[in-house]
């Protein structure tokens, strides 16, 4: 009860970290800005990769080990959508993290030009981030399971 409990705690709390890295990033990447705000903004990443794990692992948790049997889900065509639109997330969020990863190196108080490409990816994933707790609820109650008769 305890482990399951903490584990959808936990599950909730990771989303949180998870949104606000990526807002943290939206606000941040735009326009012109110095070697030292992109930092800033990988740091942002960095939290933002820890906290995805964990919430994939709490995820896959829920799935397949606590509460509902995990056929309860595999069956059910809206949480494949909830998986394949966290999968598009983590695709999406590779090119913020690689250009990140090239350009926070250097003088510090040098300029470094966002590609509005990036601007837009970090927008793609949160309108997607959005989505997935409107999935979550739909999935939780059973909604999208095919009818056998
Ligand atoms: C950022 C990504 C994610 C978000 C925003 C999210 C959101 C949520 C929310 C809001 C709930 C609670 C639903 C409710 O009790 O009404 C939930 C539960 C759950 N999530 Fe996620 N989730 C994410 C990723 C994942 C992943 C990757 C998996 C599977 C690998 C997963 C599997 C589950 C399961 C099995 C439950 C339990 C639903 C139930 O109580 O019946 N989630 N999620």
């Amino acid at each position: 009860m305890i482990t399951e409990i903490l584990i959808r705690y936990l599950h909730f709390v990771s989303i949180f970290v998870v949104f606000a890295a990526v807002l943290g990033q939206h606000l941040i990447l735009r326009g012109t800005i110095t070697r030292a705000r992109v930092a800033v903004a990988q740091r942002f990443d960095i939290a933002y990769a820890i906290s995805v794990v964990l919430v994939l692992a709490t995820g896959l948790a829920q799935w397949l080990w606590i509460g509902k049997p995990a056929a309860f889900y595999s069956s059910n065509p809206v949480f494949h959508t909830k998986l394949t639109l966290f999968l598009i997330i983590g695709i999406v969020s590779i090119y913020p993290s690689v250009f990140l990863g090239k350009n926070r190196k250097g003088e510090q108080s040098e300029e470094v030009v966002i590609p509005s490409a990036l601007v837009w990816s970090v927008r793609v994933e949160l309108l997607l981030l959005l989505l997935l707790p409107l999935l979550a609820t739909l999935m939780a109650k059973g909604i999208g399971i095919p009818v056998v008769d």
